[in-house]
């Protein structure tokens, strides 16, 4: 019996070794697209809360830059996924677990295009500017239309809960797998 606990723990630190990272070009866009989200919600929050000023539109303007970017990188990253999946998850993990991974990475997906198309939609419809980094002035791809405007203000300001739980979620389960389960999952997304 204790060989046999023994032969299942060798296995699985055998399997643990094996473990696949994530390739370079996975981790470099997960890492950029962090860094954008954390500049995005910090922008978002603190210029909603000033006064009008130079402060604001700055803020208003690098918001908006950075969303679009965001929304190019993520079109980016799901291109890139198609020719490089998921690597497998190590053999012992339970299957509700990799569901609920699953699930949280695809939810994280859907939400990294719900962000940037609704502040896009509710500004352009709005009649305000729409910069990207003074390349281009996207404002009139779309026509202006309020009730739009409104529609898709309220998706934007509703939709960033729902990325505050997720993202929470996702870092509460790497934390896990780097902590408790030391299992290498953790280190295969890490640089
Ligand atoms: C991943 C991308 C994005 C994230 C995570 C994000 C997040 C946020 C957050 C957290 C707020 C503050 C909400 C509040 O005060 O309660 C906000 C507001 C805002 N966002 Fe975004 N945003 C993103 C992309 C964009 C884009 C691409 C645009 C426009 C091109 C945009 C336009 C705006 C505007 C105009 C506001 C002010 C809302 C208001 O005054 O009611 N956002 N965003
Ligand atoms: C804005 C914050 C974040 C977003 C939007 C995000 C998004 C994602 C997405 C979509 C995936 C799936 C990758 C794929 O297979 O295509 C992923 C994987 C991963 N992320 Fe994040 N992430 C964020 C923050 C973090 C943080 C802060 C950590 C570390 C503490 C982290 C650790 C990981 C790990 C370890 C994986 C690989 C999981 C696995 O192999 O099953 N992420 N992330």
């Amino acid at each position: 019996m204790a060989a046999n606990a023994l032969e299942a723990r060798r296995q699985a630190a055998l399997a643990r070794e094996k473990i696949r990272r994530y390739d370079i070009v996975s981790i470099v866009l997960h890492w950029l697209t962090v860094l954008l989200v954390l500049v995005q919600i910090v922008a978002g929050l603190v210029m909603t809360d000033l006064e009008r000023g130079t402060t604001q539109d700055v803020l208003y303007y690098t918001h908006k830059s950075v969303g679009i970017a965001v929304l190019l990188v993520v079109l980016l990253r799901l291109l890139w996924r198609i020719g490089h999946p998921w690597p497998p998850l190590p053999p012992d993990t339970p299957s509700a677990q990799a569901g609920l991974a699953r699930l949280n990475h695809l939810l994280l997906y859907v939400m990294l295009l719900v962000m940037p198309i609704s502040g896009f939609v509710f500004t352009a419809a709005g009649g305000y500017p729409v910069p990207f980094f003074g390349l281009v002035d996207l404002t009139g791809v779309i026509a202006k239309n309020p009730d739009l405007a409104k529609t898709a203000q309220w998706v934007h300001l509703s939709a960033q809960w729902v990325v505050y739980a997720l993202v929470a979620l996702h870092v509460l389960g790497a934390l896990y797998h780097l902590v408790v389960r030391k299992d290498g999952v953790f280190q295969r997304m890490w640089p």
